[in-house]
């Protein structure tokens, strides 16, 4: 993508995570996580067949055969689109990300950090990773080449603590809740530092360990593969880092490893590993209220929506408050 392309389909991809966080923020607290994630994938895919590229969703909602929309592999965009007349000559050929609604369960009960997210650049520029599990460790950029996946854990909260010139008991720790952490759980409260311990979402975590002033300062944990590719495009946006492995358990894991040509099942990743294009757009919109942005407002004849847009090329980063106006005329605009 040339800077100009990128910019521009910087609003697009806008749109396309605006418009999924509205659809499936209607359905918050309903307590049906699947239609959640129905109707974000379906306003997702919709938008994105609006947009002027010939799209390849990379990162999706699973294989071709588990997932009817936004799988991998689809091809996306206006040229792919129902009943479409244009051809893909002179459109930008953009590899996909996307995660329709990260943290279904947060949706569904009406929990903090759902958002809605999209990560996109030129063919290549994202690895195709399996949907299995991945070892990850986020941190901001003051700590980036000082951890490893490796140490220890004190170590590494060391090198942290000493990175931000503060001590250990003065970090905030987010790690999933759950059972496989209770030996991290058990040595991150060893050093003293403090944890905020999660439901859901370790990518919109992730975003904000990077972001100085977030009051999160490392995720740590096992979660999926896939919000480790999008928690990457965020990292090469906003300079944090991510040192990621894949969990490979089982003969048919490494199977869908070698098809995506992944060869070294221990490789240690970093961003520039997980999303190596040099454009890359990351756009996120927040479904329900969370760290960094607010949650979809709905207000009688119009919608409310706080959204981040991330690139590259040029190097910015937008935090865009959006107020679709559904009354024309008669929608009252509040501050
Ligand atoms: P969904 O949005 O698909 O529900 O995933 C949410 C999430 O918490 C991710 O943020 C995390 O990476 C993964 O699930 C963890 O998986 P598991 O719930 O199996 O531990």
């Amino acid at each position: 993508m040339s800077a100009s392309e990128s910019s521009d389909l910087s609003l697009d991809f806008l749109r396309v995570v605006e418009q999924a966080a509205i659809a499936c923020a209607h359905t918050m607290g309903q307590g049906d996580r699947r239609n959640s994630d129905r109707v974000a994938v379906e306003a997702m895919r919709a938008v994105l067949d609006t947009v002027r590229i010939d799209g390849t969703v990379v990162i999706g909602e699973g294989e071709r055969d588990e997932a009817p929309m936004l799988y991998i592999g689809e091809k996306v965009g206006v040229p792919h689109a129902k009943g479409a007349t244009t051809g893909v000559a002179g459109l930008p050929a953009i590899d996909i990300a996307v995660d329709p609604l990260e943290g279904t369960n947060l949706c569904a009960l009406g929990e903090n950090n759902a958002i809605a997210v999209l990560a996109a650049a030129t063919r290549g520029g994202l690895l195709h990773a399996p949907d299995v599990y991945m070892e990850k460790l986020v941190v901001g950029p003051s700590s980036k080449g000082k951890v490893s996946l490796d140490a220890p854990v004190s170590e590494n909260l060391k090198a942290i603590a000493t990175s931000l010139d503060r001590a250990i008991k003065d970090l905030v720790i987010v790690v999933l809740d759950r059972p496989r952490h209770e030996q991290l759980i058990a040595d991150i409260r060893a050093t003293g530092a403090r944890i905020r311990l999660i439901g859901d979402g370790d990518l919109s975590a992730g975003i904000t360990a990077a972001v100085a002033g977030s009051g999160v300062h490392a995720v740590m944990g096992t979660g999926g593969a896939p919000e480790g590719v999008l928690t990457a495009a965020a990292m090469r946006c906003l300079h944090g880092e991510i040192y990621a492995r894949l969990v490979i358990t089982k003969p048919e894991h490494e199977e869908r490893a070698r098809a995506m040509g992944i060869t070294d099942m221990r490789r240690i990743y970093t961003s520039r590993d997980l999303a190596p294009g040099d454009s890359i757009i990351f756009a996120a919109t927040g479904v329900t209220d969370g760290t960094l942005m607010k949650g979809v407002r709905f207000f009688g004849d119009g919608i409310r929506t706080s959204s981040v847009i991330m690139q590259t090329r040029p190097h910015r980063i937008r935090f865009v408050d959006s107020i679709h106006v559904q009354n024309d005329g008669k929608t009252v605009i509040r501050f």
